[in-house]
Parts: C-alpha cells; sequence; structure tokens
C-alpha cells in the first residue's frame, strides 16, 4: 500500500505518545491518510472535517494509517447531496489477501428526490454474498449522522446513529467462519459506479453535476489496534507493547463484550422490518445448495 514506507515512523510516534495515539478524536489526517485522488481528497477546518470529490477523471479515498482487530469505529458520513445517482461512497473494513475478512457499508446513490441504498455486506475468508440493503429513515445528504462497526470476538453489528440494523453473529460452533485474527484497516472511497449503482445501471452519472462530494467528521476509533509481531495494543494497555503478550483484550473498552440486549434486538428488528429492502437469507434462488447456514440462525 503507498503508505507502507511511512507507517513505520508514525507507530514509533504513537508509541512514544502512549495513549492518546489509537483513540483517534484529535486532528483527522493524524488517523487517516488520503491515499488516491490526485487532490481530490481533503482535510479542512483544522483537521476536524475530511471530503472526497469525484468528478469524470477520477474519485478519492482514504484509508486508516491503524489496522485494528476488533474495535467501535464510528463516523459521521453527509453524502453527496442532488443528483447523486451513480455514485457510490464506500465506507469499509478489510485485510489484505485473498482470503480476506471485510466488513461494508456502500451508500448508492439516487437521482434528486429519490432515496439511497444502504448497503451492507460481511466477507469472511474471501468468502462475501451476504448483502443486506436498507433505506434510511433520514435524508443522509441534508446533515451528518454517525455509522458505526462494532467489530468484537461475538458480534460483527452495524449501527446507524446508534440505532442496530444488523448484527452478524460468531456462529463459528456451527460451522459458520467469523473474521477474528485477521487485522482490517478502514478504508473510505467516492466512486463512479453508473455501470451498476442506481436502478441496477439504468440511471447513469450526470456529470453536468460534478464535483460530487461527501463529507466526513468526528472518527472514533476504540478499537485494539495491530502493532509490530502480530500483537496488538487495545485502549490504555500501551504499557504491554514489547512484551511479547498475545493478543488480548486488556484495556479494551466496554465494547470487547458488548451484545444487543433485548432492546436493542427489537429496535434492530423494528428497522429491519421497515427498512430492509435486500436480504441474502430470504433470496433462496441465488443459492442452488441451499441457504447459508447462518440464515437459519438469525
Ligand atoms: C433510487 O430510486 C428508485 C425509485 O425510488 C429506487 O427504486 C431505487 O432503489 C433507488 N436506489 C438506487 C440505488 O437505485
Amino acid at each position: 500500500m503507498a503508505t507502507s514506507s511511512r507507517r513505520v515512523p508514525l507507530l514509533l510516534l504513537c508509541l512514544g505518545v502512549l495513549v492518546s495515539c489509537s483513540f483517534a478524536a484529535g486532528s483527522l489526517d493524524q488517523e487517516l491518510d488520503i491515499t488516491w485522488g490526485d487532490g481530490r481528497g481533503k482535510v479542512l477546518d483544522n483537521g476536524r472535517l475530511l471530503t472526497l470529490s469525484l468528478d469524470r477523471t477520477s474519485g478519492s479515498g482514504f484509508q486508516s494509517r491503524h489496522e485494528y482487530l476488533f474495535g467501535k469505529i464510528d463516523m459521521q458520513l453527509r453524502l453527496v447531496p442532488g443528483n447523486s445517482a451513480g455514485t457510490v461512497t464506500a465506507y469499509y473494513l478489510s485485510s489484505q489477501g485473498g482470503a480476506h475478512d471485510e466488513i461494508d457499508f456502500e451508500f448508492l446513490g439516487n437521482v434528486s428526490g429519490e432515496p439511497y441504498t444502504l448497503h451492507t455486506n460481511v466477507f469472511t475468508r474471501g468468502q462475501g454474498q451476504r448483502e443486506q440493503q436498507f433505506r434510511l429513515w433520514f435524508d443522509p445528504t441534508a446533515d451528518f449522522h454517525t455509522y458505526s462497526i462494532l467489530w468484537n470476538p461475538k458480534h460483527v453489528i452495524f449501527m446507524v446513529d446508534d440505532m442496530p440494523i444488523r448484527d452478524f453473529r460468531n456462529l463459528e460452533s456451527k460451522g459458520v467462519a467469523f473474521p477474528k485474527s485477521q487485522p482490517m484497516r478502514l478504508y473510505s472511497s467516492l466512486w463512479n459506479a453508473d455501470d451498476w449503482a442506481t436502478q441496477g445501471g439504468r440511471v447513469k452519472t450526470d456529470w453536468s453535476h460534478a464535483p460530487f462530494s461527501a463529507s466526513y467528521r468526528g472518527f472514533k476509533a476504540d478499537a485494539c489496534v495491530a502493532v509490530a509481531g502480530g500483537r496488538t495494543r487495545c485502549g490504555a494497555t500501551v504499557g504491554t507493547e514489547g512484551t511479547g503478550a498475545p493478543a488480548s483484550a486488556a484495556g479494551a473498552g466496554d465494547w470487547y463484550n458488548q451484545e444487543l440486549d433485548l432492546t436493542l434486538q427489537q429496535r434492530m428488528r423494528w428497522v429491519q422490518r421497515k427498512y430492509m429492502i435486500y436480504n441474502y437469507c430470504t433470496d433462496p434462488k441465488r443459492y442452488q445448495q441451499g441457504l447459508p447456514a447462518e440464515c437459519s440462525m438469525q
């Protein structure tokens, strides 16, 4: 990756600064690197705001400096307003390599006045095809809203303004792979996907509205950060770094053991009933050999 040469000195810097490092909150450019788009991605307002833009020539994107092995990652996004048909704003965690793990939010734009589609997916060991899509209960272009991924050893929970919309549970005991050993980096990009994104590719990007722009603020990674030698550093347990301790939850916050209580499970089911527009688990046509195992356990 483009930033690998910068990563080492930054890591050393982090160890020097100790606790402050993995808990973002400060300037966005301390935690995120704009990695492509030739100036189309910008950090503004003393590091409080990040914008990505897309025009006919290119989109743009950023990634987190750290890789995480479990965490609660929050970001506030305001999506491309007006006629955003054909544009996709992707916001996801991903590990590297072929058998990679990935946790995706993707926002598919639309013509003015028509709703965005929030697309979600979970990949484990390179295997995805677990799409669930939602409408939002607000206009995601009018203001910032918080999109969160809570990833701990038992759950991957997608949240919108603290409302859980999807819970991918650890069902390894039932033979379903779960992401839990490959560290993941956060990525986001704004790009043109008018070959498929809007109304199945029928509506094309209208370049007379370019440049398209999406905005980010309020990044917070309350997470275990991958450090050298396959170890992780969770929250304030920086002191154990370098002692050869295995990855452990020591120092991680409440998120590490968080599950949805009954109230939150009910809220999630309500959102799913009202706003889910596609669920791979209710699409048996796709699966000749039967639905994926987790579908009967949700
Ligand atoms: C765009 O709006 C149309 C009409 O309301 C809807 O069918 C479609 O799902 C929306 N989203 C996308 C990404 O096409």
